[in-house]
C-alpha cells in the first residue's frame, strides 16, 4: 500500500535524517529502488517527473506498478509514489491517478500565482490525505547548454509557501540538477540557515543530491533538509554497469544479450546506490 509522504517526513524532521527521494525511470529502475529501500529497512519516496511518467505509459501504469511491485514483491517499508516538479495539470493528473505525494512547481510562475495555486492543491491534498511540496525559487541546471552554478531562494517567499501548510519545500541552496559543474561553489548554508529560521519546523526539500560531497549532505540535514532527491548518480550507475556488461562481451555469451541478463548488472547497481545514499541520508532502519 502507498502512504503519504506526511508522517515519514515529520519522523525524518524530528530525527534528523532525510528520506531517500529516487526518480523513476522504468520497470527495472522500480523494483530496484523498492529493494534497496526494503533491504535498508527504510522509508523511501519513489517519484517520477511528468516526463518519466509519460515515458512509462502514463501516471495510472505508474501507480499501478509500484502498488503492485509493492504487493508482489514483499516489500513492506512505507513507500510514497510522488510527482516530481509538477506543473498544475499534471498534479491533478496524478492526484486522479492515485499517487500519495505530489510536487507543485510553480517557480518559475510570477510568485502570486505560485502562492495561489500551491495554496488550492494543499487544500485538495489535505483533504485526500496526501503531502505535497511546493518549490519556491527556480532550481538550477543545465538550460541550453550552459550549466549555471545554482540559484538560491527568497527566505521571505519561502516562508509565505510554507505557510500555506505544504508537507515539504524545495528551495534552492545553490543545488543544481545532474552533474555539478567544474568550479562549482558547494551548498550555500547561509541562506539554508536564514531560511529555515523563517519556516522553523518545515521540512526542507534538497534537489540536485547527485554528486554532492557526502560531509555536505550532512550538514544539510543538520540544518534542516529531510528529503533528497537523486536521480543522475542512478542513472550513471546504471549505464555503467550496462556499459561493463556489454564491454565484457557478456552479452554475446550463450542467452547474454536477454534483456532479463542484460539489465540485471545495471539494475543492481541501482539498488546499490539506493542502500548507499540510504546510510549517507541516516534513514535506513527507521521503516
Ligand atoms: P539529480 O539528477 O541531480 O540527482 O537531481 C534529482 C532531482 O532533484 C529531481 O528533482
Amino acid at each position: 500500500m502507498l502512504v503519504s509522504a506526511k508522517e515519514m517526513m515529520q519522523a525524518a524532521r524530528a530525527g534528523h535524517y532525510a528520506i531517500g527521494a529516487f526518480n523513476l525511470n522504468n520497470l527495472e529502475w522500480t523494483k530496484a529502488v523498492l529493494k534497496g529501500a526494503q533491504e535498508s529497512n527504510a522509508p523511501v519516496i519513489v517519484q517520477v517527473s511528468e516526463g518519466a511518467g509519460k515515458y512509462m505509459g502514463g501516471f495510472k501504469t505508474v501507480a499501478d506498478l509500484v502498488k503492485n511491485l509493492i504487493d508482489s514483491q514483499g516489500i513492506t517499508v512505507p513507500v510514497a509514489l510522488h510527482l516530481d516538479h509538477g506543473t498544475y495539470n499534471g498534479c491533478k493528473a496524478c492526484i486522479e491517478a492515485g499517487f500519495s505525494s505530489i510536487m507543485f512547481d510553480g517557480s518559475s510562475l510570477p510568485f502570486d500565482e505560485n502562492e495561489a495555486k500551491t495554496k488550492e492543491l494543499v487544500g485538495i491534498c489535505n483533504e485526500l490525505g496526501m503531502s505535497i511540496e511546493a518549490e519556491v525559487g527556480a532550481i538550477g541546471g543545465e538550460e541550453d547548454g550552459v550549466v549555471g552554478m545554482g540559484e538560491c531562494a527568497d527566505p521571505a517567499e519561502c516562508k509565505k509557501i510554507a505557510d500555506l501548510g505544504v508537507t515539504m519545500l524545495a528551495a534552492g541552496i545553490g543545488n543544481i540538477h545532474g552533474v555539478y559543474p567544474e568550479g562549482w561553489p558547494g551548498l550555500r548554508f547561509d541562506v539554508l540557515e536564514a531560511i529555515k529560521a523563517q519556516v522553523g519546523d518545515m521540512p526542507l526539500v534538497l534537489h540536485g543530491g547527485s554528486g554532492i560531497p557526502d560531509s555536505m549532505v550532512q550538514e544539510a540535514i543538520k540544518l534542516g533538509i529531510s528529503k533528497i532527491n537523486v536521480n543522475t548518480e542512478c542513472q550513471i550507475a546504471f549505464a555503467k554497469a550496462t556499459r561493463a556488461y556489454i564491454e565484457a562481451g557478456k552479452d554475446q555469451q550463450g542467452k547474454g544479450f536477454d534483456p532479463r541478463k542484460l539489465l540485471a548488472p545495471g539494475t543492481q547497481a541501482i539498488t546499490d546506490m539506493v542502500k548507499y545514499k540510504i546510510e549517507v541520508f541516516g534513514s535506513k532502519d527507521k521503516a
